[in-house]
């Protein structure tokens, strides 16, 4: 297996301000005792009630909607491999996420990362594409309008935190996300594909639907690190605006500054 190498640049809408975090607790929030046997079962109401926030945006603290999700620019470079891209995708509108269901919400006892598990049913990502490369070892040329649309998306999500304290409260600083994906089906359709010759531009978006498995799978690196970059994004700007104890009672604050590593 050759080593693949990609880049994937992604601006995000909101500001990287300094917002003024909550200082009560907002009633989206519902608080969980980690020592409560039932735990699991709270954490999970919990985070639904979050990404339910999430659909319209908080703009106290300065997130924007998650659905519609609006990302001015994604830029992707990737060498080698059934897929060689450089593409752009510009003025992105993303649908769906305000859907999201949550499967399943852990935290481990110890460093409190989070092991989140969900399912979007639907998402459609639709936006203005300028792609030159290969995919499924097809030659692509063109720039247009396109949409993509993978259903019954189910993603598990590893979040590392470190608590830090700020006034008093402590926080979850949350340094990385991984994730992995499945999707059900992929639906896409490109315009304007090899400048508009409309029987390339039909045939290669039939194949390309034909074979959406292998599409989807040669895009998994591609759209893993998208994801991670979005959601660490979004994360990053909740868990620095709302006190970690306002979700977890019983936060053992003594981890604060010397995370338990084993
Ligand atoms: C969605 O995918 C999961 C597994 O990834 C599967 O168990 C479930 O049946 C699927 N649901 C639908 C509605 O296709
Ligand atoms: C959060 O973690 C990042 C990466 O480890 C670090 O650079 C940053 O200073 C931390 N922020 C706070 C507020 O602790």
């Amino acid at each position: 297996m050759q080593l693949k190498l990609f880049i994937v640049t992604i601006v995000l809408q909101y500001l990287a301000t300094a917002a003024a975090y909550y200082k009560t607790k907002p009633n989206f929030v519902q608080t969980c005792l980690k020592s409560d046997p039932d735990f699991e079962d709270c954490s999970k109401v919990a985070v639904q009630q979050l990404f339910n926030a999430l659909g319209p945006g908080l703009p106290e603290i300065d997130l924007p909607p998650i659905d519609p999700l609006n990302i001015p620019k994604i830029r992707i470079l990737q060498g080698d491999g059934p897929v060689n891209v450089n593409a752009a995708l510009d003025n992105v509108v993303v649908t769906g996420f305000g859907h999201t269901e949550v499967l399943l919400s852990q935290v481990d006892d110890k460093t409190y990362d989070f092991y989140t598990k969900v399912r979007v049913p639907k998402i459609r990502i639709e936006g203005i594409y300028d792609l030159k490369g290969k995919i499924l070892l097809i030659p692509l040329v063109g720039s247009g309008r396109c949409w993509f649309e993978p259903s019954n998306m189910t993603i598990d999500i590893v979040s590392d935190v470190k608590l830090y304290e700020k006034d008093g409260f402590p926080f979850f600083n949350v340094t990385k996300v991984h994730v992995k994906y499945n999707i059900g089906g992929l639906k896409l359709h490109m315009s304007n594909l090899f400048d508009g010759i409309s029987s390339l531009e039909d045939s290669t978006n039939a194949y390309l639907n034909a074979n959406w498995r292998p599409v989807s799978e040669s895009l998994r690196p591609i759209l893993s690190k998208t994801i991670e970059d979005i959601l660490l994004g979004f994360m990053r700007q909740i868990f620095h605006n709302l006190p970690a104890n306002f979700m977890i009672e019983d936060v053992k604050t003594h981890l604060l500054n010397k995370k338990a590593i084993d």
